[in-house]
C-alpha cells in the first residue's frame, strides 16, 4: 500500500515536473533580451536583408505562388503535414507583434511568442549561432522593408496527441540550438567566416548532416567523428557528403566550390533537385568573399575516419566503347538512346550547360536516391546572373522501372566510375516517394 502511495506520488511529482519544465524551460535557456533595436536604420535593413537571403528564409516562408514570407509552404513529415508561418509584419496574421525579444526567440531558441514551442523544421538549431547583430538586422529587415500580408496561418494536419507542442520543450533542450559560435580551432578569418555561415544562417548541415532517431541532426559542428556535413536523405534528395573526402569534395577545388555556391553550377556539375532551389533563392547572394569563405572552410574539413583525402582513381575504358558501337548491355543501349545526346558518349557533357556524368561525386554516391530522382522527375538549373542559358534535364518517368535501373548501373560503373547497382525496386520507391510529395512543396523544379 505504502509503495503504491510512494509510486503514485512519484508518477504525479514526475508529471509536474516534466510539464512544469516545458514552462520553466524557455524562461531558463531563452531569457527575453532587451535590446533595443532601431528598425528604421537603412544601413541595418539593408543587412538584415543579406542575412535573410544567406538563410534563405524566403524559400520555406512562400508557397509556390505566394505572396513572399506569408507562409502556407507545406512540409511533410512522417506524422503529418505543416505549414510554415506568415512572417510578414501585419499586425493580426503575421508578425507585426513580435517586439525584437519574441523575434529572437523565436529564430534562435524556435520559441513562438505565446512561448510554445516551435517544430524543428524551422531550422533554429543552426540560427542559434547567429550572432546578436545579425538578428538585429534580421529584425529590422522584416519589420521595416518586408510587405505586410494578411493570410491566416493554416494549422498542421498531426493528429492528437502528437500534435501538442509543450513536449518538444525536451526535445529542444537535448537537441535543439541554445548554443553560440565557436570559431574552429586553429581557423583562418575565412575559415572561421565560413564555418560561421555553413552552420548558422546557410543551415547546411539541415539538409547534409544525417539525423538521428528523433530526428536531430547528429552533429551541429565539425567534432572528432566528422559526422557533420557528411550526407544525409531528406524528401528523396541525397544532400551528399561534403567534406574533403574521397565521397565527399575531394575532387573540388576552392574555386570549384565557391562557383557552384554563387552559380549554381562549375566546369563539371550543377545544382539539382532542393539544392538548386538553395543556390536560386539564397547562395548565390552570398558576396563573392563570403562564397569563397564558406569553400575555404569545406575544402578544410578533414576526411571521416575510414575515409581518405584524395578523390577516387578513374581510368576510363567506356568510352571506347560506345564510339565503336561495342556494348550492347541494355543500360549501354538506354544511355546511348535517352542520355547520350546531352551528357555525351564520353560522359563529360558539356561545361556550364551539361553536367558530366563521368567522375560525378553525386553521380557515385552510394545513395543512388538523388540520381533516381532527378531521372525520374528531371530538374533545371538555377537562375543566376552569370549564365544565360538555363538548360534542363527532362522528365523521364515514362521509362520503365527496369530500363531506368539498367541505364543507372551502367552510369555508375563507367567512365571509371564505380557504385553501386540501382534495382528497379528502388526506382519504384522513389516513384511512390514523388508521389507522395504535398502537391504544392516539390523543389524538384525550380519554376
Ligand atoms: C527549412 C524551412 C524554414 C526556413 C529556412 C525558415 N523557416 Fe521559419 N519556420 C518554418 C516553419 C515550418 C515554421 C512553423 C513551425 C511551427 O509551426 O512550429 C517557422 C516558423 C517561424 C517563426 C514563428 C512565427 C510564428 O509566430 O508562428 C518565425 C518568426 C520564423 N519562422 C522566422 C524565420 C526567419 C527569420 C527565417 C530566416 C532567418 C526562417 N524563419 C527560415 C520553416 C522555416
Ligand atoms: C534544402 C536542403 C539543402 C540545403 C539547405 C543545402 N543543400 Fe547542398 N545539396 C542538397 C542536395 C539535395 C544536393 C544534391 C543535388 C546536387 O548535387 O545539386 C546538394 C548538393 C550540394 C553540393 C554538390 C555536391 C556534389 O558532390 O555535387 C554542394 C557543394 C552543396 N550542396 C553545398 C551546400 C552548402 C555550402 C550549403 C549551405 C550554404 C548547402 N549545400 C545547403 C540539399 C541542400
Ligand atoms: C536534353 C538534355 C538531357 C538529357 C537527354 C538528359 N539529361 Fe541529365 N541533365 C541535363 C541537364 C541540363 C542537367 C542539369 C539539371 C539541373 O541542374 O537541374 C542534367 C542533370 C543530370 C544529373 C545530375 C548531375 C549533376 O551533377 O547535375 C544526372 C545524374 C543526369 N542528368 C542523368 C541523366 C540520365 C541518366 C539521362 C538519360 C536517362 C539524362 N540525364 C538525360 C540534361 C539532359
Amino acid at each position: 500500500m505504502n509503495v503504491l502511495k510512494l509510486g503514485v506520488a512519484a508518477v504525479a511529482i514526475g508529471v509536474l515536473v516534466a510539464v512544469g519544465g516545458c514552462y520553466v524551460a524557455p524562461i531558463l535557456l531563452a531569457p527575453r533580451l532587451s535590446v533595443q533595436v532601431n528598425a528604421a536604420d537603412p544601413a541595418l535593413i539593408e543587412k538584415g536583408r543579406y542575412i535573410a537571403q544567406a538563410s534563405d528564409c524566403v524559400a520555406c516562408h512562400t508557397a509556390p505562388g505566394g505572396k513572399a514570407f506569408a507562409g502556407g509552404l507545406a512540409m511533410k513529415t512522417p506524422i503529418g503535414t505543416i505549414y510554415s508561418t506568415n512572417i510578414t509584419p501585419d499586425k493580426d496574421t503575421g508578425i507585426g507583434s513580435y517586439d525584437f525579444a519574441d523575434f529572437e526567440r523565436a529564430v534562435r531558441h524556435g520559441i513562438r511568442k505565446d512561448g510554445a514551442p516551435l517544430y524543428p523544421a524551422m531550422p533554429y538549431v543552426s540560427y542559434a549561432v547567429l550572432t546578436d547583430e545579425d538578428v538585429q538586422a534580421l529584425y529590422a529587415y522584416f519589420v521595416s522593408a518586408v510587405q505586410p500580408v494578411a493570410q491566416q496561418n493554416q494549422a498542421s494536419t498531426i493528429p492528437w496527441p502528437q500534435n501538442m507542442r509543450q513536449p518538444l520543450v525536451w526535445w529542444q533542450m537535448l537537441f535543439g540550438g541554445h548554443h553560440r559560435f565557436t570559431t574552429p580551432e586553429g581557423a583562418t578569418p575565412e575559415v572561421a567566416r565560413g564555418a560561421y555561415i555553413v552552420e548558422g544562417a546557410g543551415h547546411c548541415g539541415a539538409c547534409h548532416t544525417p539525423r538521428g532517431i528523433a530526428f536531430q541532426e547528429v552533429a551541429l559542428t565539425d567534432g572528432a567523428g566528422g559526422e557533420f556535413l557528411s550526407g544525409s536523405e531528406l524528401e528523396g534528395w541525397y544532400a551528399k557528403d561534403l567534406r574533403h573526402e574521397d565521397s565527399g569534395l575531394a575532387g573540388w577545388s576552392q574555386q570549384d566550390i565557391a562557383d557552384f555556391v554563387k552559380t549554381g553550377r562549375n566546369a563539371r556539375t550543377a545544382a539539382f533537385g532542393s539544392m538548386a532551389d538553395v543556390v536560386e533563392h539564397s547562395t548565390q547572394h552570398l558576396s563573392d568573399a563570403d562564397a569563397a569563405a564558406v569553400a575555404a572552410y569545406l575544402v578544410s574539413r578533414a576526411p571521416r575516419p575510414g575515409h581518405t583525402a584524395s578523390a577516387p582513381q578513374m581510368v576510363d575504358t567506356t568510352s571506347a566503347k560506345l564510339l565503336d558501337s561495342a556494348d550492347h548491355s541494355p543500360g549501354a543501349l538506354g544511355y546511348v538512346a535517352y542520355c547520350a545526346a546531352c551528357h555525351r558518349l564520353n560522359g563529360q557533357g558539356t561545361a556550364r550547360i551539361f553536367p558530366a556524368l563521368a567522375g560525378n561525386s553525386v553521380v557515385a554516391a552510394e545513395n543512388a536516391s538523388s540520381l533516381i530522382q532527378v531521372t525520374l522527375a528531371g530538374g533545371a538549373m538555377a537562375r543566376t546572373p552569370a549564365d544565360k542559358m538555363r538548360p534542363s534535364m527532362p522528365e523521364l518517368a515514362k521509362l520503365d522501372d527496369k530500363t531506368i535501373a539498367d541505364i543507372l548501373t551502367f552510369v555508375r560503373s563507367s567512365w571509371g566510375n564505380k557504385a553501386s547497382p540501382v534495382a528497379p525496386g528502388d526506382v519504384a520507391a522513389m516513384r511512390g516517394e514523388i508521389a507522395g510529395k504535398p502537391d504544392d512543396y516539390v523543389p524538384a523544379k525550380v519554376n
